[in-house]
């Protein structure tokens, strides 16, 4: 499936195990592109996203599906007509203030991935403390 990917990132096709690996690939972008409008609910395990959120975003987000690149233009979005909601919960919160800015590496990505794949809308819910008491003071 890599060798697949990597022919395709230089212009290449799928050849010999490559064209079956790569047609399950396509099967499960398929799956995930068929609808307009997407609701994600991630929480933060460690600081980032977790480890099955991010082995489905490396299969489907595939040069040629997810996404292209052209030496004169570089980098494009192919998702583009799709809209997406995203709840982000997190045990602690890490807003501007807090001193832990610099600690989230879940609402960053997430927002850079889809706006790399060419999703034109992105709205964020924002569950934070989820671990604290609503009053709760802030510990830095
Ligand atoms: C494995 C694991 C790692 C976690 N790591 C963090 C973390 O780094 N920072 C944080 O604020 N909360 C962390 N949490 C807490 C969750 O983000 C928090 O409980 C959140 O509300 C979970 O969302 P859910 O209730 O939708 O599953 C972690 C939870 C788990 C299970």
């Amino acid at each position: 499936m890599l060798n697949a990917k990597y022919s395709v990132l230089h212009g290449g096709e799928p050849t010999g195990n490559e064209i079956a690996a790569w047609a399950e690939v396509k099967t499960l972008f398929d799956e995930f592109a068929d609808a307009d409008h997407y609701v994600f609910a991630i929480p933060m395990w460690n600081f980032n996203i977790p480890y099955k959120m991010k082995h489905y975003i490396d299969v489907i987000s595939q040069p040629g599906m997810a996404w292209g690149y052209t030496p004169e233009g570089g980098y494009f979005g192919l998702m583009s007509g799709r809209t997406a909601k995203v709840f982000f919960a997190s045990g602690d919160g890490y807003g501007e203030g807090t001193g832990f800015e610099a600690f989230d590496f879940q609402k960053p990505y997430i927002d850079l991935w889809l706006n790399f794949v060419g999703f034109d809308r992105v709205e964020r819910v924002i569950a934070q403390r989820t671990l604290f008491e609503p009053d709760a003071p802030l510990v830095k």
